[in-house]
């Protein structure tokens, strides 16, 4: 055990074990490397002074602790098996007629706190609107020419640091300015509005993955944008829909890493825990101020399906708010994506189909799965295909008329940069079959 002043950790720097406050607060976890913003957020949250240490017990053996931890006293400990028993303890507690309101310093969530934060969204979602409709935007961008990689990686790259450090706000307890997302989401609409056909390859970047929980919301803020511009929705909802991307998930930070990374067999409490996050997300979202209760409601409601098959209330059609159902249909295609410790990555055509066949089982509302489609193509852009001539390609571009014949970029070796297959005749060029990314390194021709 060490006791350390938390600015003394540069930023960049993975620590080797878990960081507590003197109250016995986890406040990162081993094996996080610590940005700027998780410094600033656990200064605000617990001070400076901080304990490095393999474990609770090892805090106690010290002498730090004098009473035991602080039971709950985090928002979260992601990767800690406490907050699961914290969670599994509280809610056999009695829900409080009130909507409890969060401490300025350390949110207190427990499922009784979740539950009567649900039970009071019920109440106002009767004064709500559910459906989006469509507007005449978005018919800006350029088709032809391929984003410059650089830009998309370096967008990516900023992003997922930025929501990393949103996140570690959230666990921490520290209430963030909605400003934080809106940031984000301006980025991801200026690249959008630049380029709409080729804007989701920004979620199906193939790169390492060292934060499951940063990549997989931004993934759904970029596909959740890509669906609703593809609806025509008001640059106003493809933004609530980016922000609801972002956001919807953050229930799983109350979900320990072994369970959400599937490491190996769910027991049946495991999925009770999981089947929690959609309520403890709402408690979540009391931290981010101000926030459209829409995205409450869509994040309640993400794991409804069309057929009534989903959670937590077993919901059908239009009894789900529209944002849940864009986000029903991009958190099945992004995490088919996402590789996980019991399985591979997906390829993303694999995953189009797999998200397609629950549309035709009616799980998904065929206007999102469609509008899907539509903007990352059957091959979705930034996936590899075989081309009919046996050469290798990255598909750059979506049509949205002709979903099979995207604008592809060959391997290195071909004499064009760009080909867009559909001002080719079929039997020119097509698309053979989808393949993982080549080995060989691939540059343009
Ligand atoms: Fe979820």
């Amino acid at each position: 055990m060490e006791r350390i002043r938390i600015t003394s950790i540069s930023p960049g720097t993975c620590v080797k074990q878990t960081i507590f406050s003197a109250t016995g607060q986890k406040l990162l976890n081993a094996g996080v490397t610590v940005t700027q913003r998780h410094i600033d957020a656990i200064v605000r949250a617990s001070g400076a002074i901080v304990y490095m240490a393999e474990s609770l017990a090892d805090l106690q053996e010290s002498g730090v602790l004098e009473s035991g931890p602080a039971a709950g006293a985090a928002a979260s400990s992601s990767a800690s098996s406490e907050s699961e028993t914290a969670a599994a303890s509280a809610a056999t507690t009695t829900a409080s007629s009130t909507p409890p309101r969060p401490n300025r310093r350390a949110l207190v969530v427990n499922q009784a706190m979740a539950d009567a934060l649900v039970a009071d969204l019920h109440q106002r979602m009767r004064r709500m609107d559910l459906r989006i409709k469509s507007s005449s935007r978005h018919a800006k961008g350029n088709q032809g020419e391929a984003l410059d990689p650089a830009r998309l990686e370096r967008l990516r790259k900023e992003s997922v640091d930025h929501i990393r450090g949103i996140f570690a706000c959230l666990e921490t307890g520290t209430e963030i300015a909605h400003d934080e997302l809106d940031v984000i989401v301006t980025n991801l609409l200026k690249c959008l509005d630049d380029c709409p056909t080729q804007f989701t390859q920004l979620a199906l970047f193939d790169h390492p993955i060292d934060d499951y929980m940063s990549d997989h919301a931004f993934k759904g803020a970029v596909l959740a944008m890509a669906v609703a511009a593809q609806m025509n929705w008001s640059e106003e909802n493809v933004r609530l829909a980016g922000v609801c991307g972002l956001v919807y998930d953050v229930g799983m930070l109350l979900v320990s890493n072994r369970i959400r990374t599937g490491a190996g067999q769910l027991t049946d409490t495991d999925r009770q825990l999981v089947r929690r996050h959609p309520s403890l997300g709402v408690a979540l979202l009391q931290l981010i101020r101000p926030l459209d209760s829409l995205v409450q409601l869509a994040t309640l409601q993400h794991h409804e399906r069309e057929n009534g098959t989903g959670y937590p209330q077993g919901l059908s059609g239009s009894a789900i708010c529209d944002l849940a159902r864009v986000l029903g249909v991009v958190d099945t295609f992004g995490a088919a994506t996402e590789k996980r410790r019991y399985r591979e990555s997906k390829l993303p055509y694999t995953a189009m189909e797999e998200m397609l066949q629950g549309t035709s089982r009616q799980s998904f509302w065929p206007a999102a799965a469609r509008a899907l489609v539509q903007a990352a193509g059957l091959f979705p852009v930034g996936s590899f295909v075989e081309l009919s001539d046996g050469r290798a390609a990255r598909v750059v571009s979506a049509n949205p008329r002709q979903l099979d014949r995207p604008i592809v970029e060959p391997m290195a070796g071909s004499s064009a940069c760009l080909i867009d297959l559909a001002q080719l005749e079929k039997k020119q060029l097509s698309v053979l079959k989808p393949i993982p990314k080549p080995r060989a390194s691939f540059r343009a021709a």
